[in-house]
């Protein structure tokens, strides 16, 4: 079976976590859901994330009787199962009779039993006793006809300090190294006297101990990383054990820091992903453009299409502000996920909890167990458009331009002792360099500087503070431009390798004679300090990071005006081999990228869709032939349609000036057939 062939037989997946085994006692409840389900255009619910204990109430002992009953009706009332492997979780029993499972903190402290996602990763036991529950639900249910999709545990994240871990941190290490000599070298150890004579003296990364060594935290990073995606390849052996083979994934989260979600990503069939934006909190025309660029990197994981395993259907109940969602949200928000690459629109949950952390965060149907609400109108709504889009369910997205995320630089860029100290903001500086592109509707893919990264095909590859560079990547970017490729890069790019050892040499390494310069030095403003520049006829203000860079052969764009550096280059651009490099050695306002890339964009054609002009917070996302005109700017907005398009939810068509209401969306195709066919992207 296809990793998403799913998807092709169920059409865009709509539902969400289902706990029935909360409700065990109430068996009208059940029958009453799938009623509620098929009224609200639900196909796929996902089942026992959190049912260890009901399904191995006494060690050994498995009860999965609830289970068959819960997953059979499910079925008989047509709606798809993606079903969980409990150990996201652990049960009470577990952690008594086997402390080890319990996760230890970076303070060596052992934690007590409670909460969940927090047992120790490494521990022998531990993975027993996942194998097996795991083993058996897939004897068990594999084959059943209900169930599409394995979700893998819940929510990976954290780190374990324990005995265990730290042994099997420095296996990793001296797999790595080979001697410690090699290992002192390249973490250059001997600066603060911190040389290792024993293997046994590495310890992980600790408040008590060493925290300063960033090459030790990188690779402990590294380390609690493969950690888990090792965690995730036995599951998923276990899962597959079975001789029906069903595709497996694991819900990953929005800006998580963690672990290296493109190593992750290459243990799992299919990438899913829980999405929780803060609307109406501020600017959501920010969020927007922060969540589309979640949504690609989700996306670009696997280069396919992606799954949407939660979301709220109205409000959280965690953060410190729980905001309803204005009238409108909640389709736009759920279509944003579909035209970014998502095949489902799932939430968390179908239905609210009687008791317990979560009774008070949304749900489909609420206490009151009510059709007629305004949430359950929003979700039926979500569910009929997904109907109606059905021929777009599994089709990818094409992009022109690549951004460079990588958690490796990310994790050494939040490590890093320069500049701002913990304010180098690596992930709002890549987002910044998305947003002016997503302002105009350009589609981006993102990829990181793994060995098997492919930038060949893209017009414009964009790398913000790549600060270190691994596998070589700077012998890409210079490969890439010099056959024909636009490269832009920013200040605090190539400075050190893969441990975190100063490049010896001019930088960017590698990369001067690609962009024509040499930076020499960097300067940090204050937070009320400005530099200023000009780019094409206007001025923009500088904040935060200032290079002061020698150009060699590059042409001055942009200078700085003030400060005893006013007059070198704060944007520059190159010609190398066929290509073209432009440099931006300092942190310039949204509006100066948003120019920066107008431009660009213009001379490398870089549009999908024939909107110009697109009013503030309005943008066009394509996938496959649709274009989802989406509106986060809050009010009322007219959209010049360049030529008349179908309306694919209303089924009418529309042309000239179309009334956009505040957080509406329209999702529109040509109507000529070929007009659509010039758009129409095969799928896989
Ligand atoms: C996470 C978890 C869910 C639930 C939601 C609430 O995403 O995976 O189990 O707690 O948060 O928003
Ligand atoms: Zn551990």
């Amino acid at each position: 079976m296809m990793s998403n062939d799913f998807i092709h037989q169920a059409g865009f997946l709509h539902g969400g976590d289902y706990n029935p085994d909360q409700w065990l006692d109430r068996k009208d409840i059940l029958e009453e859901d799938i009623r509620l389900m098929h009224q609200a255009h639900v196909n796929c619910v996902s089942v026992g994330i959190f049912s260890w204990t009901r399904m191995e109430p006494r060690e050994g002992e498995y009860d999965f009787e609830w289970l068959d009953e819960v997953i059979d009706r499910l079925w008989k009332g047509g709606i798809h199962v993606i079903l969980a492997t409990p150990s996201g979780a652990k049960p009470a029993w577990m952690a008594r009779r086997y402390p080890e499972v319990l996760r230890v903190n970076e303070r060596r402290e052992r934690l007590l039993f409670g909460e969940r996602q927090n047992h120790c990763l490494t521990s022998p036991v531990y993975r027993e006793k996942v194998r097996a529950i795991d083993t058996a639900l897939a004897e068990r249910y594999a084959a059943h006809p209900a169930v599409i999709l394995w979700h893998i545990s819940n929510e990976f994240g954290g780190t374990c300090h324990c005995e265990n871990c730290q042994a099997a941190f420095r296996n990793w290490l001296r797999k790595k190294y080979g001697t410690l000599q090699e290992l002192n070298r390249r973490w250059c150890t001997g600066v603060w006297n911190q040389w290792y004579t024993e293997w046994e003296q590495v310890e992980s990364p600790s408040p008590l101990g060493e925290m300063s060594c960033v090459s030790l935290r990188v690779d402990w990073q590294r380390f609690m990383s493969e950690t888990c995606a090792d965690f995730i390849r036995m599951e998923k052996q276990a899962v597959q054990s079975a001789a029906v083979k069903l595709p497996v994934t694991a819900n990953l989260m929005e800006r998580f820091w963690d672990y290296d979600y493109f190593a992750l990503a290459e243990t799992l069939d299919v990438v899913s992903w829980d999405s929780y934006p803060e609307w109406h909190s501020g600017d959501d025309i920010a969020r927007a453009a922060e969540f589309a660029m979640n949504h690609d990197i989700m996306r670009s994981l696997k280069k396919a299409p992606f799954l949407l395993m939660e979301s709220t259907p109205s409000q959280v109940n965690w953060k410190n502000v729980n905001k309803l969602k204005k009238p409108g949200m909640h389709t736009l928000s759920s279509l944003q996920a579909v035209a970014h690459g998502s095949d489902s629109v799932q939430y968390f949950q179908w239905r609210k909890c009687v008791g317990g952390p979560e009774t008070f965060h949304g749900a489909v149907v609420s206490h009151n167990n009510r059709a007629d609400t305004r949430v359950f109108r929003d979700v039926t709504q979500v569910g009929e458009m997904l109907e109606r889009l059905r021929p777009l369910a599994g089709t990818p997205v094409q992009a022109k331009v690549c951004i460079i995320f990588d958690w490796n630089c990310r994790w050494a860029v939040d490590f890093a002792q320069a500049g701002l100290k913990g304010q180098m903001r690596y992930f709002d500086t890549v987002n910044g360099h998305y947003r002016a592109l997503w302002e105009q509707g350009i589609s981006v893919d993102f990829c990181d500087m793994r060995a098997c990264t492919d930038l060949e095909g893209y017009s414009l590859v964009i790398a913000p503070m790549l600060f270190m560079l691994r596998n070589d990547f700077e012998k890409k970017l210079k490969e890439y431009v010099s056959h024909g490729g636009t490269l832009v890069m920013s200040y605090f790019s190539g400075l050190v390798d893969d441990t975190d050892l100063a490049f010896m040499g001019d930088t960017p390494h590698g990369l001067t004679e690609v962009l024509g310069l040499r930076v020499e030095e960097m300067d940090a403003l204050h937070p009320s300090e400005r530099n200023h520049t000009m780019l094409y006829g206007k001025q923009y203000e500088i904040a935060d990071l200032c290079e002061l860079c020698v150009p060699e052969g590059a042409e001055t764009m942009a200078a700085y005006q003030q400060d005893f550096y006013r007059g070198l280059p704060v944007i520059t651009r190159n010609h190398y081999g066929e290509g073209q490099a432009y440099y931006i050695a300092a942190r310039v306002e949204q509006a100066a990228l948003n120019a920066f890339y107008g431009k660009l964009a213009g001379q490398l054609a870089l549009r999908g869709h024939p909107f110009a002009d697109l009013p503030r917070g309005v943008t066009v996302t394509v996938r496959g032939n649709c274009f989802f005109v989406q509106n986060y700017s809050g009010v009322q907005q007219t959209v010049h349609l360049p030529c008349t398009f179908t309306d694919t939810l209303e089924k009418t068509e529309k042309n000239g000036p179309v009334a956009l209401e505040p957080n509406g969306i329209l999702v529109l195709t040509r109507t000529t057939k070929e007009q659509n066919t010039e758009l129409m992207i095969d799928k896989d």
